[in-house]
């Protein structure tokens, strides 16, 4: 957990990351899968000070970004779930739902044989996979005192990535659309 501007706070384990921005209302930037959830709601219920969180935000539809949506929407039931027009209409899809959880399952299994969590969470409820509200070029999400964070169409890592600016911290969310680790280095 690392407070990176006034505004925003980091929260995962470098491998999952989770921007939470905003004061008294936030959104939270990224979903990550469920390991990476279950280390979010650890760091969460250390928090001295909780906003409410009004969105979460799943930046393109590929596993390891919208397989925690399920688990975001349990710890944050009054959250909306946002992303693209194309990430909606890929989650409505019972098959790709059913290999996102497989998929899931694997990383959670993962986590627990190396020691990273030390419970099994609850398994994926592929009934909570799916986006509550679309965004595109030009919207905005608004959390109260003129904070708010401004969304783009950002496709070319996959057609349905978004990216988000937080002009009041100067900070933009970029997703995998900037290229991301490998071996390569
Ligand atoms: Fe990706």
């Amino acid at each position: 957990m690392k407070r990176l501007s006034d505004n925003i706070l980091l929260l995962g384990n470098t491998n999952f990351n989770y921007y939470l921005a905003g004061q008294k209302e936030a959104v939270i930037i990224e979903c990550g899968m469920t390991a990476g959830v279950s280390l979010l709601a650890e760091q969460w219920a250390s928090l001295p000070q909780k906003p409410e969180v009004k969105y979460i935000l799943a930046m393109h539809s590929h596993f390891d970004h919208v397989c925690g949506i399920a688990m975001l929407k349990t710890l944050f039931p009054s959250a909306l779930a946002v992303g693209s027009a194309r990430t909606q209409k890929i989650l409505t899809s019972d098959k790709v739902k059913q290999a996102l959880k497989r998929a899931d399952d694997i990383v959670t299994a993962a986590y627990i044989k190396n020691g990273l969590l030390k419970e099994k969470p609850a398994d994926l409820n592929i009934e909570l996979l799916g986006i509550d509200l679309c965004v595109g070029d030009g919207d905005s999400l608004n959390l109260g005192n003129d904070l708010k964070i401004d969304i783009f169409e950002t496709p070319g890592h996959s057609p349905c990535s978004i990216s988000a600016y937080f002009e009041q911290d100067k900070a933009m969310f970029l997703s995998d659309a900037a290229g991301y680790r490998d071996d390569s280095g």
